[in-house]
This record gives structure tokens, sequence and C-alpha cells, in this order.
């Protein structure tokens, strides 16, 4: 595949971009729900949790592209609060998962300089996977590269009402005036207060629901669907994402220059 090179937006590093994405036109921010593994697998005759399996080759693909290609933020749904109602040898197959993948990836993590969150209700999750959640967390923090968020226990509704909670706790102790709440004092209270909003959503597997995911965050985000099953998502499939984004005119509920010209003259 032909390229071409470009320094990415921060000017800090040379990024090598296929020669048919416009490098000044990229999203930011890229959120992925990445569905259809268990779908996947069952096609071929395996267990579900080869699908996912599977799916974890496709999420570091996708990682490496994202941040080859200069895109400051990659946030993906790996573990929902609904996902805890599957058969609980799926549930503790992906708890596994998680752990082996951390602990195998995160000194590749930390030579790419990938700073990686975990965003959901961590509590609940198994003391060896939150034990490692900290450590990756600590060891990326500094890192300068791409912010890989991990949705993990993650509910849209559940970060709407803990942040509401937050909110009203500082009002009761006096410490914030309710009338004084706005878009961005809520947002600070989310789990992604430090991120800036996806700009592309992308959804696997033909589903065209958001399924309780960044519900605030991506008010104004453009949603790319793909039939893709996620284990297949490889470097086409996003390459095909983000020029589907490059072809979309964003008016986040304004006009386009063109009518907003028309109106004007
Ligand atoms: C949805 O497919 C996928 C999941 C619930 C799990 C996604 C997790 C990974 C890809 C592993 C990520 C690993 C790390 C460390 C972040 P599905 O099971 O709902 O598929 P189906 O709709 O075909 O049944």
């Amino acid at each position: 595949m032909s390229r071409h090179l470009a320094i990415s937006t921060d000017n800090s590093k040379v990024c090598k971009y296929p020669d048919d994405l416009d490098p000044n036109r990229l999203p930011s921010h890229v959120a992925v729900i990445m569905d259809g593994n268990g779908r996947w697998a069952q096609a071929r005759g395996l267990p579900r949790m080869m699908g996912h399996r599977a799916g974890v080759e496709a999420l570091k693909t996708t990682l490496r592209l994202c941040s080859e290609w200069g895109i400051r933020a990659l946030t993906v749904y790996a573990f929902s609060t609904e996902n805890w109602s599957r058969p609980e040898d799926e549930v503790s197959f992906l708890m596994t998962l998680f752990e082996r993948v951390l602990q195998s990836q995160l000194e590749s993590l930390i030579k790419e300089q990938v700073c990686i969150k975990f965003l959901g209700d961590l509590e609940v999750l198994p003391d060896k996977l939150r034990e490692l959640i900290d450590e990756a967390t600590h060891s990326t923090s500094r890192n300068s590269g791409i912010h890989f968020n991990v949705c993990t226990n993650y509910g849209g509704r559940r970060e709407l009402v803990l942040a509401a909670q937050k909110l009203a706790a500082r009002s009761v102790k006096g410490e914030l005036n309710p009338e004084l709440i706005d878009e961005n004092i809520f947002a600070s209270e989310l789990f992604t207060a430090s991120e800036v909003d996806p700009d592309l959503l992308i959804r696997t597997s033909g589903e065209r629901r958001i399924s309780n995911f960044l519900l605030w965050q991506l008010a104004y985000a453009e949603i790319h669907i793909t039939d893709t099953l996620w284990p297949d998502f490889d470097e086409s499939s996003l390459k095909e994402a983000l020029i589907d984004y490059q072809s979309r005119c964003r008016r986040f509920g304004g006009l386009d220059r063109i009518n907003s010209n028309h109106l004007h003259s």
C-alpha cells in the first residue's frame, strides 16, 4: 500500500498515512463498539471464546494503526455493565483474557508511548485484574502517545448517574451552586473528563445501536457501521471508516459553509 509522510497535528512525530486519507482531516478521537466476536467464532464452528481471543488481535492492529496515523485517542467498549448477564464461563474467560492481555502487552504499550486508562465502575472487577489495571494506568500515565481508553464494566447511564451524584454531593456540601452547573462542569465528572469527545464512532457486525456507550460524549460523533465482524476488522476496514468520516460534512447543529453563504448573500 502506498503511503505518504506527514507531520502529525502535535508536530511531534512523523506519521505514515495511506495516500487516500487526508492527514489534516483525521478524527482526533475514535470510539469503537467491538461487536461480533461470538458470531465470528460460531461461523467457524469454534467456541465463542475463540472469537474474543481473535478480537484482541483486531484491537492490537487498530490501536497500532490509530497511533501510527496520529489519532490522539481510541476508546473501546470491552465490557458493559450488561455483559455480566452472559454465562458465567464467558464472563470469567473475558476477565482472565483482560488480565493476560494486560500482562503480555504492558511492555509494548510503554515502549509505544501509549497512555492507557480503564473507564467504568472498576471496584467490582476481580482483584487481580484491578491490580493489573492500576499498574498499567500508573506506568503509562506520563506517556506522550495515543490515549487508549478501555471501557470495562462501563454503562453510559451509570456514568451519568454517578456524575449527577457527585455534583449533588458537592452542592449539598455547599461547594457548588446548582445553578452554575453547566455542560463543562457536568462533563468534568464523567469517566472521560480529560478527553475530547469522540469525532467518530465505529460499530462492527452491522448492529445499529449505541448500546449504552458514551451517551453524553457521542452527541455529535459521526457514526460508521460496518457488517464486518470485529475479529475481521483490519487495516482496510479502519481506512474505510476514516474515508467515510472524511466524506461527512460536520455541522454540529449549524449550517454548512455553502448554505450559510447562501443565507447571507
Ligand atoms: C462483543 O462481541 C465483544 C465483547 C463483549 C468483548 C470485547 C473484548 C475484546 C475484543 C477483548 C479486548 C481486550 C482488552 C484487554 C481490552 P459479542 O460477544 O457480543 O459478539 P456477538 O454479538 O457475535 O455474540
